[in-house]
């Protein structure tokens, strides 16, 4: 009998686990500073509980070439390190009091310290980038870091606003998408993939994400704080409109759209509930349609690697868009 056609979470972990847990001693051996404040503020982010999702598809990329170095390890710390820093300054633009079910590091150290300890892990993960000695993995993470600064400073002049579809897709490229590709791209790299496979994986990457951000903001709309680990509707409290919001706008009545302008302008719900604007969602069939959008960019990723062998690692990236599209938190 041949391999299972299809693979579980659980399975994956199994698959990668030897490699996730060195890469949790290499996070933790790469955060440590001789000032105090910032292994601390390293050791409450790395010990916060986040999916690992970006190394684990650095990972799953090199692995599909086979590749066995170490610096699969290196890159999956580089990418996780880099995830981590946007998400403390992140936190302190947003001004978020929760992140992944615990008080925000802001809230604990302040702004001007996490700042700080941001920068200096955006460096941290360049130091142990740098030991691969490729400038190609260089050039790409930097492409990457000014792809998503620049992310969050549009993001942050359009708040309050009604922007574009257009305009969300670059923001959510930017923000979620661009870290995804190179994640993919990394480990394509690393496993030597031709320039064609490097583009499928790193289109892969792409759509993945594109996917996963769109997901992450419908379940703002839809779900709890108890499973999400942050407050809900926050997105509208912080001024942003996201995909299903953006829908809504371009079809509702004129009434409606000053009422969802008003709570986008005043980063406030007022005169409106957040059961009202998921009455209005509803009513146009919003949530659906940026459901149905997260599944065609998960249905393109999951073709982008049709062509490669069949391998339990081509498996687990096939469930990868499954489990992005389904996940709850
Ligand atoms: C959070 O990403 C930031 C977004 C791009 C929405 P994750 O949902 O992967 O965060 P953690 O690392 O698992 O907490
Ligand atoms: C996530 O952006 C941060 C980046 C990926 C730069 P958001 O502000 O939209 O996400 P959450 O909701 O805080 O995780
Ligand atoms: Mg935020
Ligand atoms: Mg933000």
């Amino acid at each position: 009998m041949g391999a299972p056609a299809t693979i579980n979470g659980k399975e994956i972990f199994d698959l990668l686990r030897d490699d996730l847990l060195a890469l949790e001693q290499e996070f933790g051996a790469d955060t440590v500073s001789r000032v105090q404040a910032i292994t601390e503020i390293g050791e409450y982010l790395r010990h916060g509980g986040g999916k690992r999702i970006r190394p684990a598809l650095l990972l799953l990329a090199s692995k599909l070439f086979g590749y066995e170095g170490r610096g699969s390890v290196r890159l999956g710390a580089v990418v996780e390190i880099i995830h981590t820093a946007t998400l403390v300054h992140d936190d302190i633009i947003d001004e978020a009091k929760t992140r992944r079910g615990r008080p925000a590091a802001n809230t604990q150290w302040g702004n001007s310290k996490c700042v700080l300890a941001g920068d200096w892990l955006y460096m941290q993960a360049f130091k142990i980038a740098v030991q691969e000695r490729n400038f190609r993995i260089l050039d790409t993470l930097i492409e990457l870091t000014q792809q998503m600064v620049e992310g969050e400073l549009l993001q942050m002049e359009t708040l309050g606003k009604a922007i574009t579809l257009e305009q969300y897709f670059d923001l959510i490229y930017r923000k979620t998408a661009c870290l995804f590709s190179v994640c993919m791209r990394l480990g394509a790299i690393l496993g030597g993939a031709t320039p064609a496979q490097e583009e499928a994986l790193a289109n892969y990457g792409h759509d993945l994400g594109m996917a996963f951000q769109i997901v992450d903001d419908t379940l703002d709309l839809t779900a709890s704080e108890d499973v999400l680990g942050k407050p809900v509707a926050s997105d509208l409290r912080e001024g942003k409109a996201t995909m299903a919001v953006i829908h809504a706008l371009e079809r509702c009545t004129s009434a409606e759209r000053s009422k969802i302008e008003t709570i986008l302008g005043d980063r406030a719900f007022i005169g409106l509930t957040h059961a009202d604007i998921l009455g209005i969602l509803d009513r146009y069939g919003s949530l659906e349609a940026a459901n149905h959008r997260a599944l065609k960019y998960a249905e393109s990723a999951a073709k982008l690697i049709c062509t490669f062998p069949d391998s339990e690692i081509k498996r687990a990236l096939l469930w990868a868009p499954e489990f992005v599209v389904a996940r709850e938190k």
